[in-house]
């Protein structure tokens, strides 16, 4: 009989210590998140660190003229007029790469709501930020 009762408390442990096993599987998930939150803070400093963007305001030029005048030429719908330089010297203050982020994916400011792209679907990231220069040397925030 007593026998029996070692047995019981012999398997009892076993399924314990089963358990904390099974415990210790969780920290492998716990670590796979890690380095992707990681990876997305790299990523963002390097934007803020990225040496002069280069950029062509003839072509900016061009596609201002093609799509961004709708709204930044009259200032429709809470757009900087192009000519408004106290708007461009507020946009300016946030930083081009920040800008070039809210042209490229779209902003719901606190005048209005810039779409994606600008409208221009068929532009590059490169036509973006060529236009996003053009338009903040017109608003006298680029020297
Ligand atoms: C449909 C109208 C519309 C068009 C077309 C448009 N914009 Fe705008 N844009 C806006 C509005 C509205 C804002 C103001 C958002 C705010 O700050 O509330 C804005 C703001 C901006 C800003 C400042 C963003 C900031 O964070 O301060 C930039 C830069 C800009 N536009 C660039 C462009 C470029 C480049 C194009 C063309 C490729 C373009 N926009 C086309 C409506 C437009």
């Amino acid at each position: 009989m007593k026998r029996f009762s070692v047995l019981i408390v012999a398997l009892t442990l076993g399924v314990m210590l089963m358990q904390c096993g099974g415990g210790k599987d969780e920290q492998p998930t716990l670590k796979t998140i890690a380095p992707a939150q990681k990876s997305s803070t790299t990523t963002q400093t390097e934007n803020v660190a990225s040496p002069a963007i280069e950029y062509d305001l003839a072509n900016g030029e061009a596609v201002y003229k093609k799509f961004c005048f709708a709204c930044h030429d009259g200032g429709l719908a809470g757009a900087a007029k192009h000519s408004d330089q106290a708007r461009w010297a507020e946009s300016a203050a946030k930083g081009t790469p920040e800008l070039i982020k809210h042209v490229m994916e779209g902003y719901q400011g606190k005048y209005g709501m810039l779409p994606p792209k600008g409208t221009c679907m068929e532009c590059s990231e490169q036509d973006i930020i060529d236009a996003v220069h053009y338009q903040l040397k017109m608003g006298g925030s680029l020297k």
